[in-house]
């Protein structure tokens, strides 16, 4: 028997095609009913597309075109490829949360693989949750795959100004609450910012995990950054398609190359980016699906000292467009090339130091030197204190300075229903100094833990010309935006943590530097305060909640499913 039909007859595939079995025949007849012939599935590896297209997922609307261009790929590589459909997961569309969500997708994208006559598969996705959903699942499905991020979409200008998604949305929205902003231009601006296919242009989420995927080698080098209109990203598509097919046949499956090292080196591309605070919880969660134990202090020790390197709003004052043409990620991987573990494999067959071999920086302005960083503050502060046992998170690069340490009274909301109700009161008693409180907004007390962190400045004090304070909650905010926001408090309210118990004027203390986060109430009244308290968790009776409710982990531990979490020898369906 020759070398290609002994590797033929070990494809995963043919064990639901090949026997001479009623079921393999039901297998063979439904193919043929779609007009495949018997030597095209006879004799290929079937090939998953997976696509989270949808015409409610903007970021993702050319992803069935370029679906197209990576079955053109696949085919050309000797590959069947069958586009399997997943969880529309449009981040600005979803509600409460695509939070909520990202668990379900991974679920999905586990099963898909596993039930169906797959050898190796296509992740397309970027908008935000996309990239840790599709990950996670591919993780625990352990089959060769390769990501095709959806890229980033086109900068635009607004009145001669370089503008993007997210965060000038949230720029012009103070502005228009200050009463410098006429309503006919805030109207106009709806039409700017988002005017091409792709995810979010700034350094958000989005783009924060894409590139996380590349560095940890998910991602053929230099796709992360490719904008989603460029000519350049249909041929990724096309390459990608090609490359999974090879792939399948030298059996590079993600637990071949993903490990402690990988997670390192994507904390490392993380840090430089200056990243969404968002990238700390899927993080833990894909580093979990693939046996690797991360925690929050691991990040924050790892990432200590890695200066932000990339010039990209929140942080910085450019657009991935301008990071794309800088030479995109491996231009800025390249400035941290001594802190990476460049032996780690990638999805090409390279190791990343290999394939940083062809890497160049063309805009020392946008992608820095270490001497010359993009801001001050890293990207992630781990905080703890008796407002946060488990940990909170803070983005020093896009808070102010001088409320990297403060001191101030609370001023605290029990939910967001409550808040924007109360925030804009006119009588409400707040000063710049004030530190506000929103709890019950995370994993289960939202639930979802939905981007609510970003708390708004009361409309009086943003006509007084304020425009950061100090804001904590157990929720998590945008990677577009910025401010001094303390995020994912754990435990979480709902689940009992301290965030509970602070009331209206008790004093909060911040201290960036040091890792604190405090209230100036005694242990005593503390004590007194917990007897008091109620678990207000309003349980799920049905449907997806309910599981989400019954089994999601805090978001210091990835907010993944108790379930889900670790990595295990995928379960094959028994074939019959
Ligand atoms: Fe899709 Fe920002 S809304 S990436």
């Amino acid at each position: 028997m020759d070398k290609k039909l002994r590797q033929l007859e070990s494809l995963r595939s043919q064990r639901w095609l090949a026997p001479d079995d009623m079921r393999s025949f039901a297998h063979r007849q439904r193919l043929q009913q779609m007009g495949l012939r018997r030597e095209e599935f006879m004799a290929r590896p079937g090939i998953a597309i997976v696509n989270t297209w949808s015409d409610l997922s903007p970021c993702h609307s050319h992803l069935r075109e370029r679906a197209e261009a990576v079955k053109r790929g696949i085919l050309q590589a000797g590959g069947l490829p069958f586009e399997l459909p997943a969880m529309s997961l449009g981040e600005v569309m979803v509600k409460p949360t695509t939070m909520l969500y990202r668990n379900f997708l991974a679920m999905e994208v586990e099963e898909l693989l596993r039930s169906l006559p797959i050898d190796g598969a296509v992740l397309l996705g970027g908008c935000d949750k996309t990239t840790p959903g599709l990950l996670m699942g591919a993780l625990s499905a352990d089959l060769p795959c390769i990501f095709v991020p959806a890229g980033p979409m086109l900068n635009d200008r607004y009145r001669g100004v370089p503008v993007g998604a997210g965060t000038h949305t949230k720029l012009f929205w103070d502005e228009y609450q200050a009463g410098n902003l006429p309503q006919t231009e805030w109207i106009a601006l709806e039409a700017r910012m988002t005017r091409t296919p792709g995810t979010c242009n700034t350094m958000g989420t989005a783009s924060t995990m894409t590139s996380i995927a590349e560095a940890m080698g998910f991602v053929l080098p230099g796709a992360s950054s490719i904008p989603a209109m460029d000519s350049a990203h249909t041929r990724m598509a096309s390459a990608s398609g090609a490359r999974i097919v090879e792939m399948v046949w030298e059996d590079l499956r993600p637990s071949t190359f993903f490990d402690a090292h990988a997670v390192d080196n994507g904390i490392v591309a993380y840090m430089a980016l200056g990243g969404s605070t968002n990238a700390a919880i899927h993080l833990i969660a894909i580093a979990g699906r693939g046996g690797v134990s991360l925690t929050l202090d691991d990040l924050a020790r790892k990432g200590d000292g890695i200066p932000v390197l990339a010039n990209l709003f929140p942080s910085g004052d450019r657009l991935m467009e301008d990071f794309y043409y800088a030479g995109g990620l491996p231009a800025l991987l390249l400035q941290v090339r001594d802190l990476l573990h460049l032996d780690c494999g990638t999805v090409n067959g390279l190791t990343l130091g290999e394939n940083l071999q062809h890497a160049r920086c063309m805009d020392a302005e946008t992608v820095r030197s270490r001497d010359n960083p993009a801001a001050q503050g890293g990207a992630l502060a781990v905080l703890h204190g008796n407002l946060a046992p488990s940990g909170a998170v803070i983005k020093p690069s896009a808070a102010s300075e001088k409320f990297l340490k403060h001191a101030g009274p609370a001023l605290v909301f029990d939910s967001m229903a409550e808040m924007n109700t109360r925030i804009h009161d006119e009588a409400l008693d707040v000063t710049e100094d004030t530190v506000l409180v929103l709890r019950n907004g995370g994993p289960l007390g939202a639930p979802g833990m939905p981007e609510w962190g970003n708390l708004p400045i009361p409309r009086k004090l943003l006509a007084a010309g304020v425009r950061d304070m100090v804001r904590l909650s157990d929720a998590r905010m945008s990677g577009t935006h910025y401010g001094t926001c303390v995020l994912h408090i754990a435990p979480e309210a709902a689940a009992g943590g301290p965030l509970a118990l602070i009331r209206t004027g008790d004093i909060v203390e911040l201290d960036v530097a040091a890792g604190r986060l405090d209230m100036r109430v005694s242990e005593a009244e503390l004590a007194r305060r917990r007897a008091e308290w109620q678990p207000g968790v309003q349980r799920a009776k049905r449907g997806y909640t309910r599981i989400f409710l019954d089994h999601v982990t805090q978001a210091h531990e990835g907010c993944d499913f108790d379930f889900l979490m670790g990595r295990e020898a995928p379960v094959e369906p028994t074939i019959f």
